[in-house]
């Protein structure tokens, strides 16, 4: 065991690698975000563009990191600049892992916001608030929680607790005994959701809207959105996969892993649509209701069905289990990095990394609360600080980040040790070797621009 090795635990088997890993994937992207999108997009044909990204850019990249951070042992940064040394490439490739985690960290400050509201809904849900409401009082709860600072603060701060609390208690007594009990009980909770949803809404419709592809409604910004959330939904660029492949037993296959990650992830999105829009339509609701579908659309919704309370309760729970394990992975590479550079126990790590987060994620609350201060302004547009985060993040940082690491392992990682850490066919190792060298690199380059405007089609 070299040094590195010593300064952080490894996962107790390749099983709760994949627990975590999946827990770090799946999460309000999938929950919240992928079916508004897929409304957004028109459904079945948005779905297979984005089944296609997930392959083609979305496996190999991760791939990618998890290869860079079984092979540095260390934290992001640190990992990257380790085996950038290795091979003699420029020392500044490690900034694309300094970036990720600065990255996984500022998305941290605005999703710590976001799991805060469902917690507060299944409170809400729970105690029957929603219960034969009319849509205007489902708004005007969603508007009460989220223009209130001190509530918003309350929630995001208990999220931040608890993060803390288990990330601080180490890899194996925290990260892992935390999925090990929470992803099987968000499986079990939205396969229960989605089977009351199909046997209750529209189902057949849902079947339809989903899988059965209207190419007519398939615009190049749906493929463009597709392909950035593929990026995000997978937690790629975030310093997340090269952390937890950190971690990774020695014997355990990356390509292997990362297949399952992907598919997992994947089904868990697909079935949040089956959960939730068999509802939507069983009611008249829009499937493009947009950011709102979730925390406005369906408690009205469930207020109106049999047995409502308690199933809405039990979505709101499983949304907040699907963040949290997100969470612990997002603020971890910060973590290990002040261990690693500062010495600093696990505990206090936790703690001044939790404390950074908590005043950075203010921004984001009083951005929600619409505080003047929280709203820059330039030439003609103005922006509030969540969304500029959010912009920062999704649009630039991720993309650029998993354009250099694609490169970076296509290019200056030695093929045969690539090809000996992946054990892939040579068929296959080709393929995956070209997918990170060319294709990934371009898609992810032709989107970007596209992004910022460089480029439009
Ligand atoms: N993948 C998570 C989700 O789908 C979000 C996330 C992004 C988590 C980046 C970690 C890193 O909600």
């Amino acid at each position: 065991m070299s040094n590195t090795d010593k300064t952080h635990a490894q996962w107790s088997n390749r099983f709760a690698y994949i627990l975590a890993a999946t827990g770090a994937a799946v999460g309000l992207g999938n929950i919240w975000k992928f079916p508004y999108i897929m409304g957004e997009n028109g459904g079945g044909a948005f779905v297979l563009v984005y089944l296609f990204c997930i392959a083609i850019v979305g496996i190999p990249v991760m791939i990618a990191e998890v290869y860079l951070g079984k092979t540095g042992r260390q934290s992001p940064m640190r990992a990257l600049g380790q085996v950038a040394a290795k091979y003699a490439a420029a020392p500044a490739w490690k900034y694309a892992g300094g970036m990720g985690v600065l990255a996984g960290y500022l998305i941290l400050s605005f999703y710590a916001v976001i799991a805060g509201w469902a917690c507060a809904y299944v409170i809400e849900t729970a105690q029957g608030q929603f219960i034969n409401a009319t849509p205007a009082e489902v708004k005007s709860s969603f508007d009460s929680l989220t223009s209130s600072a001190p509530k918003l603060i309350a929630w995001t701060s208990f999220m931040l607790l608890v993060t803390v609390a288990v990330v601080a208690k180490g890899l194996q007594k925290g990260l892992e005994r935390c999925v090990r009990y929470m992803m099987p009980a968000m499986f079990l909770l939205l396969l229960i959701i989605a089977g009351y949803s199909a046997s209750y809404g529209e189902f057949a419709q849902t079947l339809q809207f989903m899988f059965a592809p209207d190419f007519s409604k398939l615009t190049i910004d749906a493929v463009l959105e597709a392909l950035g959330h593929s990026f995000f939904t997978l937690s790629l660029a975030s310093g997340v996969m090269i952390m937890y492949g950190a971690y990774l037993p020695n014997n355990t296959s990356i390509v292997k892993t990362s297949m399952w990650i992907a598919l997992a992830d994947t089904m868990v999105a697909l079935i949040a649509g089956i959960a939730i829009f068999p509802i939507v339509f069983a009611n008249g609701l829009e499937p493009s209701a947009g950011p709102g579908l979730i925390f406005q659309t369906l408690p009205l919704a469930f207020g109106h069905m049999p047995a409502g309370q308690f199933i809405g309760s039990l979505f709101f729970i499983m949304l907040v289990f699907a963040a949290f394990t997100s969470a612990i992975a997002l603020i971890e590479s910060s973590v290990a990095w002040l261990v690693e550079k500062k010495g600093f126990s696990r505990i206090t790590s936790a703690a001044l990394s939790g404390f950074g987060l908590w005043l950075l994620s203010l921004l984001s609350v009083f951005s929600f609360t619409g505080a003047s201060w929280a709203e820059l302004h330039w030439f003609e547009s103005s922006m509030n600080f969540f969304e500029i985060i959010d912009y920062l993040t999704a649009k630039i940082m991720l993309p650029l980040g998993g354009f250099f690491i694609a490169l970076f392992v296509g290019w200056c990682v030695k093929k045969q040790d690539l090809a000996m850490e992946l054990k892939l066919s040579s068929l296959m190792f080709l393929i995956c070797s070209n997918l990170l060298k060319f294709i990934s690199p371009l898609i992810i380059l032709i989107v970007f621009l596209n992004l910022i405007g460089v480029l439009k089609f």
